[in-house]
């Protein structure tokens, strides 16, 4: 047994997945008469009939090959919230086991571990938004199976040090998720390049932020081929389906265009950041290394609601810890940024 597969709950070991109507038979051309599709067509122009590739083995090459990782390292999941819920579902004993989550941080990873009756342990930030390392030392036991780490962070905006993520790596020995859903927009490393040396992190990527595909629905776990496996053995079979494979695949051609919206993206930031700035009921702007950026108000909930009838419609983050009065504005078009800072000024008049 390898150290991973001992992290495993108990009766997942040398469990049996469903085999789908595909695995006996790899090629494209056959009479396939095994899966009761309708041999027919599709009640649409478009052939949809058939089912898709159980393991994307196209996309996961093509992939592998932008990522310079060994496809058989590519898990691939219907947005990234599904391997943060499979994760949680292979390693998580219900009531038993907990997950260790670093608020203010995206909120699935608390929500997929309670649909699971997974407690969920939480150590704060610290008041600059990085790891407080004393305490999550301190936290640590061995009811917890998995640490969520999200860098750049949502909803602040932060990368999280190396140095802190890598001390972690260390100590800990269960798995440590890496969400890396804003990667694109930072410069820093992705810590995919740390996998050969950590068989048990986990890096989360997904298409729905620079890629602009969020309502494909194509999330990435990149980790350990004993992790991949785990995943594959307790997906849905044919949980990528074929449209989004298709799209995908023609999509990554383009990582270009993914890398001139970035750009674009970041000058928008920049000019959005400075019109903010000389409103007068806004406090603090926090930095971010992501399309998002965090913004303190003087009356926060008034502020939002105003907005709203206005038709700008910002992400209240004002009941998190650390969040005190702080609204999260995702970067728009030229158009739109102008929309919330006439509406801004508006609830000054
Ligand atoms: C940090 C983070 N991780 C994961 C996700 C989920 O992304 P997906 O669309 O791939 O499910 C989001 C979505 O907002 C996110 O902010």
């Amino acid at each position: 047994m390898n150290g991973i597969e001992s992290l495993l709950r108990n009766h997942l070991k040398g469990f049996t997945p469903y085999s789908t109507a595909r695995d006996d038979f790899k090629g494209d051309r056959g009479i396939f008469l095994d899966a009761n599709e309708n041999a027919l067509g599709s009640v649409i122009t478009e052939k949809w009939n058939r089912y898709p590739d159980p393991l994307q083995n196209h996309l996961k090459q093509a992939l592998g090959k932008i990522k310079a990782i060994d496809p058989e390292c590519i898990f691939i999941g219907n947005g990234s919230d599904e391997p943060i819920d499979l994760l949680i579902r292979a390693f998580c004993e219900p009531g038993i086991d907990e997950v260790l989550i670093f608020p203010p941080t995206y909120g699935m990873y608390k929500v997929a571990a309670k649909i699971n009756n997974v407690s969920v342990k939480e150590v704060s930030l610290t008041s600059d938004f990085q790891l407080d390392m004393i305490q999550i030392k301190s936290a640590i036991n061995h009811r917890i199976k998995l640490i969520f780490i999200c860098s750049p962070n949502n909803p602040t905006g932060n990368l999280i040090k190396l140095r802190d993520v890598l001390e972690l790596a260390r100590v800990f020995k269960g798995i440590i998720v890496i969400d890396e859903a804003y990667i694109d927009f930072t410069e820093s490393n992705s810590w995919i390049e740390a996998i050969p040396k950590f068989p048990h992190l986990v890096v989360l990527q997904t298409l729905s932020k620079a890629w602009g595909l969020a309502s494909l629905r194509l999330g990435i776990a990149f980790c350990n081929r004993h992790l991949t496996d785990i995943l594959n053995m307790i997906k849905s079979p044919y949980n990528i389906s074929g449209l989004t494979q298709n799209q995908v695949l023609i999509a990554l051609k383009q990582e270009d265009r993914m890398r001139s919206f970035v750009g674009e993206i970041k000058e928008l930031k920049r000019e959005l950041q400075s019109a903010l700035q000389q409103i007068p009921i806004i406090l603090k702007i926090y930095p971010s290394d992501a399309n998002f950026f965090l913004v303190k108000f003087k009356d926060a909930k008034n502020v939002f609601h105003h907005l709203i009838k206005n038709g700008v419609i910002l992400r209240d983050r004002s009941g998190l810890v650390l969040c005190e009065d702080c609204l999260r504005i995702t970067v728009g078009t030229s158009f739109e940024n102008k929309q919330l800072i006439i509406a801004l000024n508006n609830y000054l008049k």
